[in-house]
């Protein structure tokens, strides 16, 4: 019979051990998440974003605006009194890759949508310090310089609606004219305005 002092001297024994025994654990939390409806299907009246907040959602990504802001707010309470209603998974189901982060060097964005003006964004985001004397972050004067092409936005929505994001062939088609020449910081602007405004009662 093999005993356990057998196993601890034999190496590449215990790493194939170790794997099943984490694999198992790992597929009992995993595998059952995969089928829960709650956790798969997007919550209702969630739609894929529209051109010009997809081109948004990129500059987010772009300038790395998730490594200063979350975009999930936690079930605790400090958290849902100073943020609005917390997350659930069936208002990401759409996001490829989801932008959750988990570094809070300024607030959480996942419910910023609708509490500030356009106008206001506009001015926090040339230079936050005009509206928020106090502020780190960054100045993004760049976004009202550069104008989209459009070009790629079409294929980007093709790319998602391969992993199941559905937009139609109308949106596809539609892409580009939307967001030629419109400038980054509306695209930038329109995003942030949509965040966590899906969920009803969410603000
Ligand atoms: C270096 C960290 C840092 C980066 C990078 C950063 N921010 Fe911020 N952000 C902050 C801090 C700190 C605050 C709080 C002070 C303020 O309002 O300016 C903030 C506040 C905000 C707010 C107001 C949130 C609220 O509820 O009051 C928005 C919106 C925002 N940032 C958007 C962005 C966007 C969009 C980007 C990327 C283009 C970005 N931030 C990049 C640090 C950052």
């Amino acid at each position: 019979m093999m005993r356990h002092e057998d196993i601890e001297k034999n190496l590449p024994l215990m790493i194939i051990l170790i794997l099943v025994v984490l694999s198992f654990g790992g597929l009992t939390e995993i595998v059952p998440l995969l089928f829960q409806k709650e956790l798969t299907e997007p919550i209702a009246g969630l739609k894929p974003l529209p051109a010009l907040e997809l081109e948004g959602r990129d500059l987010f990504i772009r300038e790395g605006c998730y490594n200063c802001h979350s975009q999930m707010i936690r079930p605790l309470r400090a958290e849902t009194e100073r943020y609005g209603h917390y997350s659930v998974a069936g208002e990401s189901v759409y996001e490829h890759p989801f932008l959750w982060g988990s570094k809070r060097t300024g607030p959480d964005l996942a419910r910023v949508g609708g509490r500030y003006s356009d106008e206001w964004h506009r001015t926090h985001l040339k230079n936050p310090r005009d509206v928020v004397p106090e502020s780190n972050m960054p100045s993004y004067p760049w976004f009202f310089e550069n104008t989209l092409t459009g070009e790629l936005t079409g294929r980007k929505m093709s790319a998602l609606r391969k992993v199941g994001v559905p937009y139609t062939d109308e949106d596809i088609a539609g892409a580009e004219a939307s967001v030629k020449g419109k400038t980054e910081i509306e695209a930038i602007v329109a995003y942030l305005q949509q965040l966590g405004t899906h969920l009803k009662g969410a603000r």
